[in-house]
């Protein structure tokens, strides 16, 4: 793009991080969300145990921190958040900007904060140890209201929906305030509640008889895993998920950088925090299996769950079980829940309104206040009885393919049309710490592509071999397909509308 154009986005007045310890916070805040807690557990159980941790953090340093280092440059670079920064690389590429922000806007945030108010009710569950000796029963049949299938959405589940508009409240609370005296404080607040109490609860849960057995099952190595392709995927999807890459929210988080930032030392802080998290905290999950395999007499695959089951069956199962105190250990967990999904839900939100703010130059607080409106009724699909089938397809399509195909195509931007070693001077020339080598134009010229191409392709093959969870695949056309269908329409529709000049943001 000319360099007249840049100039005038240059005279727009940003916002800005008050601290480096804020922004790092806010950054560690989007990462750490509710799939440390239960999906990283399960997986390291279901993908060789302590072997998983192989593939984990190689795939944390090949294509996690090189990312995020990516992102954070673009969004510092560029001044903007993503549809900003593509444009400002090239208009033709505005789109790859708006696509992310949208999908996740219209999409994962909106199944988010649903499970986000179902750990608020189960937090309010907890004082009563409601779901009884019947957890399962009671989550699937008593709360959800569970369906036969996608094509039978049923009723609007109240209690869900009483819990989402307090989620929503909240997320709107903290994002209208802005990034200082919103996002920032708030992060400032929560995380480091959510580390101790995380610290309590896995305290907690080693102390407990048995929960050595959970332990050694979680982190026993079966390295013959490792020859399994599926094991080396799944590692490479969960780092993509967990750092929130190819959202949009790391480039309109860098964007509120002051000139002179510490890119690529924030990048591996947070990324490396992030993992330690995830490892901590599933400390907590497994101590807690092992000691409620021990009381019931079982062999411990006998009391796992997948997922959604692990946190909403199972969790509250051993809750029950614990001798003393066992209520305000269920509100622990269920508090932590809840603090892990708004911190990343605020950082989508963010995501999605800065893009919006950028290109029109309309105020913060009316934005926020539309967006957070329209996330909450986009949302309400997911508080029926068919919205678990919802849920899961929808974040099946964006995960597998949105986040993925998004991080493609800014490796290739950037490390092809730009020209990494140009991304890479801008980065080492603001970057006070560590400096950035050439092994990262290999990755994000070569490495990260053919990675990612490679997750892409076994997902695709995966996908024409037998239907997603034996979903009938009209379904999954109608709802996952058209969703990501909706979602592209969507963000060729907002790269139709010109930029608003000459204002402030
Ligand atoms: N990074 C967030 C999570 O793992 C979205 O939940």
């Amino acid at each position: 793009m000319g360099k007249e154009s840049r100039q005038y986005f240059s005279d727009v007045h940003r916002a800005q991080w008050k601290t480096k310890t804020g922004f790092i916070l806010a950054t560690i805040g989007s990462a750490v969300g509710l799939g440390n807690i239960w999906r990283f557990s399960y997986l390291c159980y279901d993908n060789g145990g302590g072997a998983f941790l192989v593939p984990y953090f190689i795939a944390l340093f090949t294509v996690g921190i090189p990312l995020m280092i990516l992102e954070f440059g673009l969004g510092h670079r560029e001044k903007g958040s993503a549809p900003k920064s593509f444009y400002k690389i090239s208009p033709k590429w505005e789109w790859l900007g708006w696509w992310p922000v949208i999908f996740v806007m219209f999409g994962i945030v909106m199944y988010y904060a649903v499970v986000i108010s179902w750990c608020f009710s189960y937090l309010f569950y907890s004082f009563k140890l409601s779901w009884g000796t019947d957890p399962n029963g009671f989550f699937f049949n008593s709360f959800l209201n569970l369906s036969k299938g996608p094509g039978e959405i049923g009723i609007i589940r109240t209690p869900i929906l009483f819990s989402l508009i307090v989620v929503w409240l909240l997320n709107w609370a903290i994002v209208f305030f802005g990034v200082e005296q919103g996002i920032e404080r708030a992060n400032k607040i929560m995380m480091p509640l959510l580390f101790l109490m995380t610290l309590v609860l896995v305290g907690w849960a080693l102390t407990l008889p048995g929960a050595k057995v959970g332990i050694i099952k979680y982190l026993k190595p079966d390295f013959s895993q490792l020859s399994n392709p599926k094991v080396w995927v799944e590692a490479f999807s969960q780092i993509f998920f967990t750092l929130s890459l190819g959202f949009g929210i790391m480039i309109a988080y860098a964007s509120y950088l002051p000139a002179k930032s510490d890119l690529t030392g924030s990048a591996f802080t947070a990324s490396i925090s992030n993992c330690l998290y995830s490892l901590i905290a599933g400390f907590a999950v497994w101590g807690t299996l092992g000691y409620m395999a021990t009381v019931k007499g079982v062999p411990i695959e006998e009391v796992v769950n997948k997922s959604i089951g692990l946190a909403f069956v199972t969790y509250p199962q051993a809750i029950s079980m614990i001798p003393s105190f066992s209520k305000i250990f269920g509100m622990l967990f269920f508090t932590i829940l809840v603090f892990a999904g708004l911190s990343s839900s605020i950082s989508i939100i963010e995501a999605f309104s800065s893009s919006v703010m950028d290109k029109f130059h309309f105020p913060r607080k009316p934005v926020v206040s539309v967006i957070c409106m329209l996330g909450f009724f986009g949302g309400i699909i997911f508080t029926t009885s068919g919205g678990l089938y919802w849920l899961d397809i929808v974040d099946h399509f964006i995960t597998n393919y949105g986040l993925v195909v998004v991080g493609l195509l800014e490796c290739l931007l950037i490390g092809w049309y730009l020209g990494s070693e140009k991304m890479r001077e801008h980065i080492n020339r603001v970057t006070d710490g560590i400096r950035l080598g050439r092994w990262w134009d290999v990755s994000v010229k070569f490495l990260i592509p053919l990675i990612l191409a490679a997750i892409l392709i076994s997902s695709l093959f995966n996908e024409f071999s037998a239907p997603y969870e034996n979903y009938p695949v009209s379904w999954l056309l109608l709802i996952g397909q058209n969703w990501m269908i909706a979602t592209i329409v969507g963000s060729i529709i907002m790269t139709r509308y010109g930029w608003k000049k000459k204002e402030e943001v």
